[in-house]
């Protein structure tokens, strides 16, 4: 009886503990690795394709939110800085969105517009001065009107569309 538990019992000489813990492992490995892949394969196509355009509008709102805030109080350079990028970034989508579309050229440029607004404003945040910065702010605020008013349509309903 007594022999019987200490021949069941996991041992360093049968390996049973270390076996049962290698195959979880594993297992997590290789689930891991399947979102990885499916993630690299999927994720090019989404981009690819374009993600929905109002989703970028909701980040280019949100983003000048963000920059905005960072002027306040002794204001954050980095964060003015790292907030010109993505705005660049969003800016690029939105042209790139626009010229697949086809039949809006001034929705290119507006979008090219707004593009060297937010690297001036990156310029400004990284090696530039405030006032400079506050300024090219301005130009990025200001570049979202033009488009506004000859492509964005406001929904009896609530919401926006693309005219
Ligand atoms: C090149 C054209 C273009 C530029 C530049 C542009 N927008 Fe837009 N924006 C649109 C269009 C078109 C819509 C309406 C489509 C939609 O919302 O689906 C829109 C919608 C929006 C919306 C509403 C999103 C929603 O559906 O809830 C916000 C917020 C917004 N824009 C912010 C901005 C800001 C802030 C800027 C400037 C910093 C800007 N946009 C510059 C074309 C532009």
């Amino acid at each position: 009886m007594t022999l019987r538990v200490i021949r069941n019992a996991p041992t360093a000489r049968n390996g049973n503990n270390g076996y049962v813990g290698f195959d979880i492992v594993r297992k997590k490995e290789i689930g891991v690795k399947s979102i990885l892949l499916v993630s690299a394969v999927v994720l090019p196509l989404i981009a690819q394709e374009g993600r929905p355009f109002n989703q970028i509008m909701k980040e280019v709102g949100g983003s000048v939110g963000e920059v905005k805030k960072a002027f306040e109080g002794q204001g954050n350079k980095d964060a003015v800085a790292s907030g010109a990028e993505k705005l660049g970034r969003l800016f690029k989508e939105v042209e790139v969105f626009f010229d697949k579309r086809g039949g809006a050229a001034d929705a290119v440029e507006f979008a090219k517009i707004s593009q060297s607004a937010a690297k001036e404003l990156l310029g400004e945040a990284t090696s530039g001065t405030k006032p400079g910065a506050l300024a090219a702010l301005a130009k990025v605020s200001g570049s979202c009107q033009g488009c506004h008013d000859a492509h964005r349509e406001k929904l009896p309903e609530g919401g926006y569309t693309i005219k």
